[in-house]
């Protein structure tokens, strides 16, 4: 953690759920930015396993694996332990005491019309076990743990995709309703910082997502790489290498273009399909080189801390300790704010 926080903007959290390993979605979207605000604000970065457990409370197999993924995926995309802290959700158990403190003064029908929690819950009892229970008591408390996450450190902002932002409504509610109830001005109302990226398609023009097959991932090789950009879709609509071409109805090749090249090389693969000059297979091969290229240091630093595990441990266990720190101070003033009888 970056110790001097004086001349910082303020302080951030932001988690993400184990899911496997990240994407270039993910890294446009998400990772990207997290790397340019840890040299801005003071932020904390952490796995959220519990919320995981949430839905996937009964496969939990990979759980550990899937973890120690996103960690190895947020260091090679650049975030950097110097600046940031990386901890995991259930290596705090302050967000679990203030958890429970928060689901006492939440109303039931807040998190009941919840929307993102409502499309979640509907995923869950579509295609499942009928004689299985598919919505929890913890599922419904979703976003209360995540108030809580985001309360335990008292934060300012929360970078998150637009589907999150919610969620961070019901946080901004439940810290009004606490500071009301305890007549305390303790919590400040964590505002959301959208992510602005556009969404990165999937090769096939679909969602990118992993269970699609569609996805590149940071941890992918070259060569797989290159295998994958190839089967983009391009303008479908184009049957001869010398057709003139239509970079607009290029569903996903030139998108690619756009979110990797500069403008420059943009402009000039324009021109060139357009003129017919440039076939869609050559195209896509200079595409992947050009992805492979800014993978390249990414990939070197993922490869590192692989092969050094140990030092993975160390940075988990340092952020672990720093976000304790950071959320233990955070709640002594909770504790006396509610009137809990202490020692
Ligand atoms: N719900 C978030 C997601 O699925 C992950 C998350 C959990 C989170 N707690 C958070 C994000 C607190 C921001 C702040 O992406």
């Amino acid at each position: 953690m970056s110790t001097n926080t004086a001349n910082k903007k303020g302080r951030i959290i932001t988690g993400m759920r184990p899911t496997g390993r990240l994407h270039l979605g993910h890294y446009l979207g998400v990772l990207k930015n997290m790397v340019k605000l840890q040299e801005e604000y003071e932020c904390f970065f952490f796995v959220a396993d519990w919320h995981a457990l949430t839905t996937k409370f009964d496969c939990t197999e990979n759980l550990v694996e899937d973890t120690r993924n996103v960690v190895l995926d947020w260091l090679a995309a650049g975030i950097d332990p110097e600046k940031s802290d990386i901890y995991i959700q259930s290596h705090l158990p302050q967000t679990a005491e203030l958890h429970i403190y928060l689901s006492m003064i939440t109303p039931q029908n807040w998190v009941e019309r919840d929307p993102t929690l409502k499309d979640l819950a509907k995923m869950l009892r579509t295609g499942e076990d009928e004689t299985k229970p598919n919505v929890s008591y913890g599922f419904l408390g979703y976003p209360v743990l995540m108030s809580a996450d985001i309360l335990s450190f008292n934060v300012d902002y929360v970078p998150v995709g637009i589907d999150q932002v919610a969620h961070i409504e019901i946080t901004r509610d439940i810290a009004r309703r606490f500071n009301n109830i305890y007549k305390t001005e303790l919590f400040k109302e964590a505002k959301p910082l959208l992510t602005t990226t556009p969404m990165l398609k999937g090769v096939d023009g679909q969602k990118m997502g992993k269970s699609f097959h569609n996805d590149i991932k940071i941890s992918d090789d070259e060569e797989t790489t290159t295998k994958t950009v190839m089967k983009a879709i391009t303008d479908r609509s184009r049957a001869r290498r010398d057709d003139p071409g239509h970079p607009d109805k290029c569903e996903v090749a030139f998108e690619y273009w756009k979110a990797f090249a500069t403008e420059e090389q943009v402009k000039k693969v324009q021109q060139e399909c357009i003129a017919g000059k440039r076939g869609c297979a050559d195209c896509k091969r200079e595409l992947a080189a050009i992805i492979n290229e800014q993978l390249k240091p990414i990939r070197e630093r993922r490869k590192y801390y692989e092969q050094h595990p140990e030092i993975v441990d160390e940075i988990i266990k340092k952020g672990d300790e720093n976000a304790r720190i950071a959320a233990e101070e955070v709640l002594s003033k909770i504790r006396k704010a509610v009137g809990m009888f202490q020692l």
